[in-house]
């Protein structure tokens, strides 16, 4: 665990030039050691760099706050996409990172779905599992080019059909190379999961300008 900068966080270094960088966002009462497994799982050799939520809902870490289970309390959702974006410029020139692809599941999607709105040029690409609308009132992002895939649960209690169906909308509006797939899940992470993300994460890697010079 790290403390030197501004969000308590774990860095693992890449193995592979070719493997995008992660920036892993854990779920409610998660924590920075959460999604490691999950990342080294699904980008074997990428850079992984997992901070923990700074904001407490009793005693549980969470990226920003909500005032009850999907509704959220927007001006710190947009403080915290900001604080965390900038958290990511830091870390990058840290560890001489490439902007990294986010895998967020689910507070951690949502954060990523914000900062993507928001700062768009903090992250290269995102994983988005679970994940909802983080903003009523979203500024036109350009988010042209960048890949995305969005894994919703068709029995998922958390979030409706509708609003994952929205937040696909929103992001393919703003240029984005969305990918929406529901999966026959809840909101928990399934097999499905792990195996549609590591299949995506192998097409990112492989459409890559470092693997082209790899290759060439
Ligand atoms: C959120 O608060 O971000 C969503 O309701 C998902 C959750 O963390 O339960």
């Amino acid at each position: 665990m790290t403390q030197a900068q501004s969000f308590i966080h774990r860095f693992e270094p890449g193995r592979r030039p070719d493997a995008p960088p992660l920036l892993l966002l854990h779920g409610t009462g998660g924590d920075e050691a959460d999604l490691l497994p999950l990342g080294r799982a699904v980008a074997p050799g990428s850079a992984l760099l997992s901070p923990r939520g700074k904001v407490l809902e009793a005693g549980m870490p969470r990226f920003f706050r909500r005032l009850r289970e999907g509704v959220f309390d927007e001006a710190d959702v947009q403080a915290r996409a900001h604080e965390l974006a900038d958290f990511v410029a830091e870390a990058r020139a840290v560890y001489g990172l490439m902007a990294p692809v986010a895998l967020g599941f689910s507070n951690g999607a949502n954060i990523a779905a914000a900062a993507l709105l928001l700062r768009p040029e903090a992250l290269a690409g995102a994983v988005l599992l679970r994940a909802m609308v983080p903003l009523s009132d979203a500024p036109a992002a350009d988010l042209r080019g960048k890949p995305i895939l969005l894994l919703s649960g068709r029995m998922d209690p958390i979030v409706p059909a509708e609003n994952a169906a929205r937040l696909a909308g929103m992001l393919a509006e703003a240029g984005a190379a969305v990918q929406h797939q529901i999966l026959p899940t809840g909101h928990g992470l399934s097999q499905a999961d792990v195996a549609t993300t590591s299949a995506w994460i192998r097409e990112l890697a492989a459409a890559s300008p470092d693997s082209a010079r790899q290759a060439g």
